[in-house]
């Protein structure tokens, strides 16, 4: 079969292999957070090699080495998901979709130069935090593509609208940032030996949650204006990342009180990556968009203003 014949019957295949490339980009995130976590930071203590004369672990490089190693290997699960998505895409002839996948289908061997400088650097943590900040980027790109293939119909979203998007994800990036300032100073460094960033955890905790609640004032503000344009689309996933802020909001503040329980920090690092998605939705969902395919679900289409096999859903909007 050739490569043409090959992508075009992949394409069919475009949504799910876009849906599990978000899916397993956000689950490096919490296995990034198990090889931290479980102090496995250095469990294989070289890059790209594992030990000095092997790729692969060895059962005296104990269940850390082991952690480390496992979560290497799922960069290449990664990869075979985003190329195969690059692929469909290629076959699909849309070029957004084709540009989308190509980006996530490239930052991963990035990612996994960044991991392998973390190593090399014995887990510096401002470099532990570009690598944790490089992901939230993939998650946004992998979101975009979603949203692409499958989103309402809209016009642009007026201008205050818009704004109040676009705040949002400017002050969800500094949220992400600050919070891995705060992981920097904090105790779960990936390695018992590797250095700190020297600042107070608890100050930087404060000034991490402050700019949440900048965060929440923001989103609740979008929801009311959302309300009041009447716009289904846009209040829907308002609310959804107002939802989810609160629900990050409460286990920071829990892990904090309870002294960084390891389950909590896990948790939490996947609800930054969810939120990283939810941010890039927001953004997106104050943009005009042709949506290319018939929405399935009942919520899409309600935000259509359509029934869900209604085919002539592309001419609706709002
Ligand atoms: C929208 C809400 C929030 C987001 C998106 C967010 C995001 C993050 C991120 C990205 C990290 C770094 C993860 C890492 O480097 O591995 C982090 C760490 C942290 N966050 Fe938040 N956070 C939020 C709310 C809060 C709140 C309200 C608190 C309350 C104090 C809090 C407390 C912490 C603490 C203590 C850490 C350090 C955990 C550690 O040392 O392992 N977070 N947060």
């Amino acid at each position: 079969m050739s490569f043409t014949r090959f992508a075009e019957r992949l394409s069919v295949r475009l949504w799910p292999l876009a849906v599990a490339n978000i899916v397993a980009n956000i689950g490096i995130v919490v296995t990034g957070a198990a090889v931290r976590l479980t102090g496995s930071g250095l469990g294989c203590p070289t890059w790209p090699r594992c030990t000095d004369d092997s790729y692969v672990t060895h059962p005296s490089m104990g269940i850390h080495g082991a952690i480390e190693f496992g979560n290497r290997m799922l960069t290449y699960v990664l990869l075979v998901i985003a190329v195969l998505c690059f692929v469909a895409a290629l076959g699909s002839r849309d070029r957004r979709a084709v540009k989308y996948s190509l980006v996530v289908a490239l930052g991963i061997p990035l990612q996994a130069v960044i991991g392998g400088i973390t190593v090399l650097t014995d887990l510096n943590p401002w470099i532990v935090s570009l690598h944790f900040l490089a992901s939230m980027a993939m998650i946004m790109v992998c979101l975009a593509l979603l949203d692409h293939l499958r989103s309402p119909t809209r016009p642009e979203a007026p201008a205050s609208a818009r704004w109040l998007a676009l705040a949002i994800l400017v002050n969800g990036w500094i949220v992400l940032y600050l919070g891995t300032v705060v992981t920097g100073a904090g105790p779960h460094a990936g390695d018992a030996e590797a250095k700190r960033n020297g600042l107070d955890p608890a100050f930087l905790s404060q000034i991490h949650a402050a700019s949440v609640y900048v965060l929440v004032a923001l989103t609740v503000t979008l929801l009311v204006v959302a309300l009041r344009m009447g716009d289904r689309w846009l209040t829907v996933v308002a609310a959804a990342l107002l939802a989810l802020e609160l629900f990050q909001g409460v286990v920071g503040w829990t892990q904090y009180l309870l002294d960084l329980n390891e389950l909590l920090v896990a948790l939490h690092m996947l609800g930054a990556s969810l939120l990283a998605a939810g941010f890039a939705r927001v953004w997106l969902a104050t943009r005009a968009h042709v949506a290319g395919e018939q929405p399935t679900g009942h919520l899409l289409a309600w935000a259509s203003g359509t029934k869900p096999s209604d085919p002539d859903r592309i001419d609706a909007t709002f």
